[in-house]
This record gives structure tokens, C-alpha cells and sequence, in this order.
């Protein structure tokens, strides 16, 4: 299973045309199961949801199926302490999960409609939508900073932290800021993403691309 996810993640890109078709039972089924472990797993309330409408917001209104997808999943929890990083964790799961599956997925964190999407999942935080399909295409690697704008490590790196920093690269972040800070010294790992309104889902994404990468048996966070 790590093998795939780590393959998923060099093939995830963003994809923001969808084909129109609806996910077959089999592949809803297959997404569903992986929602309720990471639910039991992590104390979340996801849910996989379809619609008529798209719950896109680009302009004030919702947008009727405009991009071809009527499926997506709406990250939410019942609100504590770091909520954020660890649905943006658990999304970043489904996201590559989804891709492993032969999915094509949108994160929205910003341009759907919340108000919609809070009458369908009443009383949870709602931190964000990813929306998943059959895409038109399967999109294009975003640009991206350089390992060293994004790392530190104290003598000379080990093979699992440049795979680390690598993993991290590829990771979706919320407008492509890639805000991330990632610094070791021997076994030890601290990751800190800059402030702002999206860096707690960011920063769990971040983190669970590093994880995939280095390998969890090989350091600790600290
Ligand atoms: C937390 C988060 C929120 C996002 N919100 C939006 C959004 O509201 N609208 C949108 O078009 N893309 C959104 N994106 C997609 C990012 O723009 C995209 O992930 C980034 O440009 C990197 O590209 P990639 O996903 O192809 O690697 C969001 C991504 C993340 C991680």
C-alpha cells in the first residue's frame, strides 16, 4: 500500500475539468471505505457526497455541474485543537488514495459553497471540500520551490530526509505557497508552515507527504 501511495503522489496533480460521468458504485464503495478508517482512526466526521449541484462557488452563485464533477468529499470534524492539520492529513490520504484508484481530485478550500455544503453535514467544522472524479486529463505538475528554500539539516542530510523534502514538494498547498519549513538533525524532524488562513490543512498535507517519503521508521517529529 505505501509503494502505491508513493507512486499516487508523483502522479496527483490538481485537476479541475472533470468528464462528466458520476463515480461507479465499486469506486464510491472503495472511497467510502477508506473514509470510515481514517473517521475511526482520527476521531473525524467526513463524508463522500453527491450532488446535483457542484458545490463550486466561483462567482457568488453555485455553479450547476460546470466543471463535469458531482462528487466530493467534505472534510469536517467536530471542532478542537489542530483540527485543520489533521484534515488536511486525512485529505491528503484520500486524495492519493482516490488517485491510486484511478481518480482525479480538486481540492477547495476557498471556492465552494459553504453554505450549501453546511446543510448536508450539520454541526462539524467544515475545513474543506476535494472534489473527485474522472478527469479530463490527469493535469501538470505545479511549479515548485527548490529543496533548499524549503529544508535545513544539520551536517550532512541522510537519504530519508532528501526523500522527505522531495515527498513534500509534490504536496498540494492551498494557492501553490509551498510555506513550509522543514528542519532536521539526526533522527529529530520539525516542520513549521508560515500563518495563514489555509496553513493548518497545509501543514498536515506537508506532513503526511513527508512521512510517505522518508518513511515513518526512520525519524521521529519533534
Ligand atoms: C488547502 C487547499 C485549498 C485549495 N483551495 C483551492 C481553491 O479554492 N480553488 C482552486 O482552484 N484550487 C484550490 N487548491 C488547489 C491548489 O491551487 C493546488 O493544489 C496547487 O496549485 C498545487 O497544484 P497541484 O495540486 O497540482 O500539485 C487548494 C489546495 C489546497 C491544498
Amino acid at each position: 500500500m505505501t509503494e502505491q501511495l508513493k507512486k499516487a503522489m508523483n502522479e496527483r496533480h490538481t485537476v479541475r475539468k472533470f468528464d462528466g460521468t458520476s463515480l461507479s458504485d465499486s469506486e464510491k464503495s472503495t472511497l467510502r471505505s477508506r473514509v470510515d478508517e481514517l473517521n475511526q482512526k482520527y476521531d473525524l466526521s467526513i463524508v463522500l457526497l453527491e450532488s446535483e449541484k457542484t458545490p463550486v462557488n466561483f462567482i457568488g452563485k453555485v455553479v450547476l455541474g460546470g466543471a463535469g464533477v458531482n462528487t466530493y468529499f467534505v472534510l469536517a470534524a467536530d471542532d478542537r485543537e489542530g483540527i485543520d492539520e489533521v484534515l488536511g492529513y486525512a485529505g491528503s490520504d484520500l486524495c492519493l488514495y482516490a488517485q491510486m484508484n484511478g481518480l482525479n481530485t480538486w481540492w477547495m478550500a476557498g471556492t465552494f459553497n459553504r453554505k450549501y455544503v453546511e446543510t448536508q453535514v450539520r454541526g462539524k467544522k467544515i475545513v474543506s471540500i476535494i472534489a473527485v472524479g474522472h478527469g479530463q486529463t490527469q493535469g501538470v505538475p505545479h511549479k515548485s520551490k527548490d529543496k533548499d528554500q524549503v529544508s535545513s539539516y544539520t551536517g550532512e542530510a541522510p537519504e530519508w530526509f532528501e526523500n522527505g523534502v522531495a515527498a513534500a514538494l509534490l504536496a498540494p498547498t492551498a494557492l501553490n505557497k509551498q510555506d513550509f519549513h522543514i528542519s532536521g538533525e539526526g533522527r529529530k524532524v520539525s516542520l513549521t508552515y508560515k500563518n495563514g488562513p489555509m496553513s493548518g490543512i497545509d501543514k498536515g498535507i506537508v506532513k503526511h507527504h513527508f512521512e510517505l517519503g522518508a518513511g515513518l521508521e526512520n525519524f521521529e517529529w519533534v
